[in-house]
């Protein structure tokens, strides 16, 4: 499996199931025969002093494009803006505010809804989306019901979240220990050096970390965590690590892939 070439174009096995690719036709063909979709989304957001900020997107993405090959089910492009405000006090990172991922997210499944998708699978890269993608759901049952969509009974969205996997946390834990820490990972970060080895230069070894904790606005994050790691020992990273949690992610997310798509 060459996940390098996860995003380049080239690679016919995940052309089949990239949206972005299929042409309308094909994609009402596809609703013939399935109604699920799968939509990563990330945050654009700083990972600590080596680590890429593209991280969540990438990771989610990755992810997603694996489980969707192996299932055959479309993948939506990514939703690579997060809602990501407390991390603002650091360079490069690019947020949603609640509200806003909250519309842009109702949107997302209103649209897929009206064309007849029933099950939106969306795999999660980023701790800070997880309320705000809930809340999108309840507004967006409640939008498909209102507009009266012929799906709105058998609509169903889903959150999953690929470093909250239990098999993933259980390897984080046995490579990693408590420097897995919360934010600048070293399992998210093998997962960006395994997709995108050019990064592993950039690796470097950092003092301590501040330990983990509470999280508020950008300016209390960035008094309380000055480098932007939480507990995290990102120079533990290494790409082969990552092709592991990869293949753990998308075991686990396949299987809540497949119970979701039978759930009645
Ligand atoms: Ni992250």
């Amino acid at each position: 499996m060459a996940m390098s070439s996860a995003f380049a174009s080239t690679d016919t096995s995940y052309e089949e199931i990239r949206l972005d690719l299929r042409s309308w036709p094909e994609v009402v063909n596809y609703l013939e025969h399935s109604k699920g979709v799968i939509l990563p989304i990330g945050s654009t957001e700083q990972h600590g002093p080596t680590g890429a900020i593209g991280t969540d997107a990438m990771t989610a993405q990755a992810v997603a494009l694996e489980v969707g090959r192996r299932a055959g089910v479309l993948v939506a492009p990514t939703q690579s803006f997060g809602m990501a405000e407390h991390h603002l006090g650091f360079a490069g990172t690019m947020s949603l505010q609640p509200s806003t991922l909250l519309a842009v997210l109702h949107d997302l499944v209103i649209s897929l809804a009206t064309h007849g998708f029933e099950r939106i699978f969306m795999i999660n890269g980023h701790g800070g989306n997880i309320a705000t993608a809930k809340a999108a759901f309840a507004q967006a049952y409640s939008t498909a019901s209102l507009r009266g969509l012929s799906v709105a009974p058998k609509l169903r969205c889903k959150l999953v979240n690929w470093f909250l996997a239990k098999p993933v946390m259980q390897e984080a834990n046995r490579l990693y220990g408590d420097r897995e820490g919360q934010h600048a990972t070293p399992s998210e970060i093998s997962l960006t050096l395994y997709l995108t080895p050019s990064l592993v230069v950039k690796q470097k070894p950092l003092p301590t970390p501040a330990p983990a904790g509470p999280i508020h606005g950008p300016d209390d994050f960035r008094r309380r965590y000055p480098d932007g790691r939480m507990g995290s020992d990102p120079f533990l990273a290494k790409p082969e690590h990552g092709g592991v949690l990869l293949e753990k992610a998308v075991l686990a997310l396949g299987d809540e892939l497949s119970n979701f798509l039978g759930d009645s």
